[in-house]
């Protein structure tokens, strides 16, 4: 069985984006993967959260993954902190990471734009903690989106080194996983782009949301002046609302609203008022499990637990052999 990691930034809500994207993923490896799932919050440091915002956003994150369906008896789902061999692997492998190729890196770059006052070390090693959380259960696949790439590859680079540099084969290179389909895009209410909560107000529905807040989301959502002819072709915000309307609502909801736009009869107040119905109907089973499962603190520490206990034991495996190779000996 292929060995998988993957980090779970810990950014609070989740919205339908992320459910139909990185969520549905990790519910398809977890039934044929070792899958190693883990909530990243030495990362998130980068930015200095508040105890209050980092404890909250990790809750927030491991409540909303296990209510999705991520089984903690299928994959070890666990807590990044919660394994400081990540830590040492991490110093370990800081000591073979150039200035140089760690400057070069576009995450970094990108941040210390947008960060100017905040260009911490954390930030430019940033690629070898990832590096660290990957190698250290010696994962064969990660999946990553366009954007993690280059780190992907750091990821191999610092494998390979080090192998080199001790002549010893501990590190696979990991390979990024591979999915059969493309995802579905799950736009935004803005009018343009997909789903994102840095996107602006009111652009993303959170998968915990009220049906009240929904509705006045949805009801707010851009749309255009209407159809301009029969069967016209529709402008981005428009085709926006339908995509979402596919993806929430039954096949006859969906040709009845093609049909009243085709023939242009169309009402874009009835067609959010049903969107709003759809996505009200489609939320409200996660979001009755995640006020439960939020409310159990008892369950919550078990899953951690068991999760760390799980990673602990192929992590510490790895940290002792590097230690060993690199010559922390026993006298
Ligand atoms: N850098 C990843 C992101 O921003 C999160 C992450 C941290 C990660 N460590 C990882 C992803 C290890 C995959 C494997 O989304």
């Amino acid at each position: 069985m292929e060995i998988v990691v993957s980090g779970i930034r810990p950014t609070g809500y989740l919205h339908l984006g992320n459910y139909f994207g990185a969520i549905q993923n990790f519910l398809k490896m977890q039934d044929e993967n070792n899958c190693f799932f883990f909530i990243a919050d030495y990362h998130s440091l980068t930015t200095h959260p508040t105890p209050a915002d980092l404890h909250g956003n990790v809750k927030q994150v491991l409540v909303e993954y296990l209510a999705s369906g991520i089984d903690p008896e299928k994959v070890t789902l666990y807590i990044q902190s919660d394994l400081p061999e990540t830590a040492e692997l991490y110093l370990l492998l800081n000591m073979n990471a150039y200035m140089g190729e760690l400057e070069r890196v576009t995450t970094f770059k990108e941040k210390a734009r947008k960060q100017p006052d905040n260009i911490n070390a954390g930030l430019l090693t940033y690629p070898c903690l990832m590096a660290a959380d990957i190698i250290i259960h010696k994962a064969h696949k990660v999946p990553v989106g366009k954007d993690q790439e280059q780190h992907l590859e750091m990821t191999r680079t610092f494998a390979r080194r080090f192998n080199r540099m001790y002549n010893v084969e501990l590190f696979p290179e990991p390979q990024a996983f591979n999915f059969g389909q493309e995802l579905i895009k799950i736009p935004g209410l803005d009018g343009s782009g997909k789903m994102g909560k840095s996107e602006g107000e009111g652009n993303a529905i959170f998968l915990a949301e009220e049906p009240k807040s929904i509705r006045k989301k949805v009801m707010r959502a851009v749309t255009d002046t209407g159809p301009t002819s029969p069967n016209s072709p529709k402008s981005e915000p428009v085709e926006n609302l339908f995509s979402l309307l596919r993806i929430v609502s039954t096949p006859d909801t969906v040709q009845y609203f093609e049909d009243q736009y085709n023939s242009m009869q169309i009402r874009y107040g009835d067609l959010k008022k049903q969107l709003a119905e759809d996505i009200i109907s489609f939320t409200a089973p996660l979001r009755e499990r995640i006020i439960e499962i939020s409310a159990d603190d008892a369950y919550l520490s078990k899953v951690v637990k068991i999760g760390a206990d799980k990673a602990r034991e192929s992590a510490a495996k790895t940290v002792k052999d590097a230690r060993e190779i690199i010559g922390f000996r026993k006298f």
